[in-house]
């Protein structure tokens, strides 16, 4: 069985682990409890293929952040989280991306998912649709709105992203 590993970034509290641990337990976290590192495996059936997946749910805290670089060289795909529910958590997004592709190389097709948490918060959304088709479009990366809670379009996240290993 071929084995990928994923690195999943965003800023603190935006939903990283409870996203990861969705995919992987089908749980919901409620309880916020900030991650320092935790790394996870499962299999995962993508088109009648069956890979290992390995996930690394980092720290959006920004004392951690010096460990980046580290993960970004081991890491083969990404998963860049923000919340719908917090403008400036998509800013961050946006310098991790640039700080993927200046350790991986200005012209590597990196596999990347950009995703939106907590789409079930609907009153407290503060990211537009049109805003993120357009940053997607501008990245060319494939884009996500989802719900750990709900379990919105968790799955699809990462098989689309094994679907990127698997190519390049
Ligand atoms: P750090 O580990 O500190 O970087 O944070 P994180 O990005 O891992 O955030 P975490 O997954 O711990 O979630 C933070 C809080 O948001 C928790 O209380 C979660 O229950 C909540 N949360 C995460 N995803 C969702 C979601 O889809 N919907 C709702 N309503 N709450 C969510
Ligand atoms: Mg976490």
């Amino acid at each position: 069985m071929r084995e990928f590993n994923a690195v999943v970034f965003g800023a603190g509290g935006v939903g990283k682990s409870a996203l990861t641990v969705r995919f992987i337990r089908n749980e919901f976290v409620e309880n916020y409890d900030p991650t320092i590192e935790e790394e996870y495996r499962r299999t995962i059936e993508v088109d009648g293929e069956l890979s290992w997946l390995e996930v690394l749910d980092t720290a959006g805290a920004e004392q951690f952040t010096a460990l980046n670089e580290v993960y970004i060289k081991s890491g083969r795909g990404f998963i860049l989280v923000f919340s719908l529910t917090q403008e400036a958590s998509l800013q961050e997004v946006e310098h991790l991306r640039q700080q993927i592709y200046r350790i991986k190389g200005e012209n590597s097709r990196v596999p990347i998912v950009l995703v939106g948490t907590k789409l079930d918060l609907a009153n407290e959304r503060e990211v537009e649709r049109a805003a993120l088709e357009d940053i997607a479009a501008r990245w060319g990366v494939p884009f996500y709105e989802t719900s750990a809670k709900r379990d919105w379009n968790v799955h699809d996240v990462f098989e689309d992203l094994v679907r990127q290993m698997r190519l390049r």
